[in-house]
């Protein structure tokens, strides 16, 4: 069951919380909704893949007409493609055409492929600070989805999509020069989030959750996305979604080992994942994890590809 995610949740994420005075919490949503304004004005959904969502949810529709509607963004539907056929996505095969791949994957799974590579593909202009948060958010994408497939996790499609739009915010907020990132800041997990609010008074999470309601994606995702860093909120959420919730929380995590460790974990870092409070949820031991690290290395790259321009 999802519900909604209310304006009294959002400002929950933010710092000043209950116990601060009103106008300071008014005045942070405020500017929340300002800057959201800016950016979806700024960076507006592809129509065709609002289309193809609206198709999905109303109705039971048949892989011809999702197709067809597809075509009319040949960009799209290729980097649909690209994604579709990457091993990250599709271990066996790669699908000989659009069409074979909509029927293969099923409607759900479209519907996620879509949203993800339509949400990516608005920010495939990003360069400097914008390109390492992109490229931070597909190997995030696809470390869950290696970590899910592993595990056998029913919820993997939609870690995917969650892994892969859970920082769109920061590329919402470098693309209206709302925040300044430094290097350093991105190196670290779980604290742009701290310095953004410190700043502004709301952080990515906040900005990411609003925009993709705003472009009409699912009120499920939208919590996900709202919730990244507050592991503590996300425990009301439904048994399913604690447990996407956890895969992308601890993919977000491997990510900044992994690209601190290239080649092998360090040990005290690959003891830091294992003991991370997300792998409650997803029980892996230290040697499994070390054992993926090169299918880590390899669906990275595969991905990455897959949505480079
Ligand atoms: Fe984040
Ligand atoms: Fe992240």
């Amino acid at each position: 069951m999802t519900r909604p995610l209310s304006e009294a949740s959002l400002r929950e994420c933010l710092w000043f919380g209950e116990g601060a005075p009103e106008e300071v919490a008014e005045r942070a949503a405020e500017s929340l909704a300002a800057s959201v304004a800016r950016a979806s004005g700024l960076k507006p959904f592809p129509a065709v893949a609002q289309h193809v969502l609206s198709l999905l949810a109303k109705h039971d529709v048949d892989a011809r007409t999702l197709h067809e509607t597809l075509e009319k963004d040949p960009v799209l539907a290729t980097r649909v493609l690209r994604v579709a056929s990457s091993p990250a996505y599709n271990p066996g095969r790669p699908y000989v055409s659009l069409e074979q791949a909509l029927v293969r994957l099923g409607n759900r799974a479209v519907g996620e492929l879509v949203a993800g590579v339509a949400a990516m593909g608005v920010f495939s202009d990003a360069s400097g600070v914008g390109e390492v948060v992109r490229s931070h958010c597909a190997s995030v994408a696809a470390i869950a989805r290696v970590i899910g497939t592993e595990r056998r996790f029913r919820g993997v499609g939609r870690a995917f999509l969650a892994a892969l739009l859970h920082d769109v915010g920061k590329l919402m907020l470098v693309a209206v020069g709302e925040f300044d990132y430094s290097p350093e800041m991105l190196q670290r997990p779980d604290e742009c989030h701290i310095r953004e609010r410190l700043a502004l008074g709301y952080d990515h999470a906040a900005v990411g959750a609003s925009v993709l309601r705003e472009w009409g994606l699912d009120d499920s995702l939208v919590r996900l996305v709202a919730f990244h860093h507050q592991p503590g909120h996300v425990y009301s959420f439904d048994p399913l979604e604690v447990q996407i919730a956890a895969y992308l929380r601890l993919a977000d995590a491997i990510e900044y080992a992994f690209r601190l460790d290239p080649e092998t974990p360090d040990p005290d870092r690959l003891d830091g994942l294992v003991n991370h409070e997300a792998n409650t949820y997803v029980s892996l031991s230290a040697a499994g994890l070390a054992a993926l690290w090169p299918r880590f290395r390899e669906e990275i790259d595969a991905l990455r590809s897959a949505f480079a321009r």
